[in-house]
């Protein structure tokens, strides 16, 4: 059994795809053992309740700084011991321990095509730029901005006259597809890093 871990500030649909996948047998080897969110009363909190998922909210207010913060999130992780962790609308930066502390074993969905539209608002930035196509990308998390090696992406057409809110939920639609998906092939091991010889890792995907 792969061991799960999310990370959330929000709504948490995506996390509830995810649930919905692993009560399905869609994915059939992995099991969230922790959410951990960063406010009080998420959506995804209330997702994880009612699919008795441990939660532990680290509220980042409680903190004076983030060098607490961080190590407080880094050792609550660590106790649960995750295969892998996944990011499911989480809004803060990890801190460089925390990435170290698990190399590519931190997934993230970002509403865009990476690496055009990185960080926030990505479908304003869409739309605001004039693109006639976005999506959706899972990515492992390294240090940079929503730069780490990409494993799925998901192609969006983008109507004429579309508004933020449309094209969002045009996209949303795609990533409860892609990011289990993502999982999947990672509890299949089906996930390959390769490092190319300008140094980027990019991730191969096995038969
Ligand atoms: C999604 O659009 C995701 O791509 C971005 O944050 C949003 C989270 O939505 N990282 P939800 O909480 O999963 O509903």
């Amino acid at each position: 059994m792969f061991r799960l871990v999310a990370l959330a500030s929000g709504r948490g649909s995506n996390f509830l795809e995810i649930l919905k996948a692993i009560e399905n047998k869609e994915i059939p080897n992995a099991n969230f053992v922790g959410l951990i969110t960063d406010r009080e009363n998420t959506g995804a909190e209330q997702h994880a309740k009612n699919y008795n998922i441990p939660v532990k909210v680290i509220s980042y207010s409680n903190f004076s700084n983030k060098i607490d913060f961080d190590k407080t999130l880094l050792e609550t992780v660590k106790e649960l011991e995750p295969d892998l962790i996944i990011c499911a609308g989480y809004m803060r930066i990890l801190s460089k321990e925390f990435i170290d502390a698990f190399p590519d074993r931190i997934m993230n969905i970002h509403p865009s095509l990476l690496p055009a539209f990185p960080g926030l608002r990505a479908q304003k930035q869409a739309l605001e730029y004039g693109a006639k196509v976005s999506g959706c990308t899972v990515h492992f998390i390294d240090e940079g901005v929503d730069t780490g090696p990409i494993i799925l992406q998901k192609c969006v057409e983008i109507p004429e006259n579309c508004t933020e809110k449309e094209l969002s939920d045009l996209i949303l639609k795609e990533e409860h597809k892609l990011y289990k998906k993502a999982i999947k092939l990672y509890c299949e091991r089906k996930i390959e890093i390769q490092i190319l010889p300008n140094h980027r890792k990019i991730v191969k995907i096995k038969n």
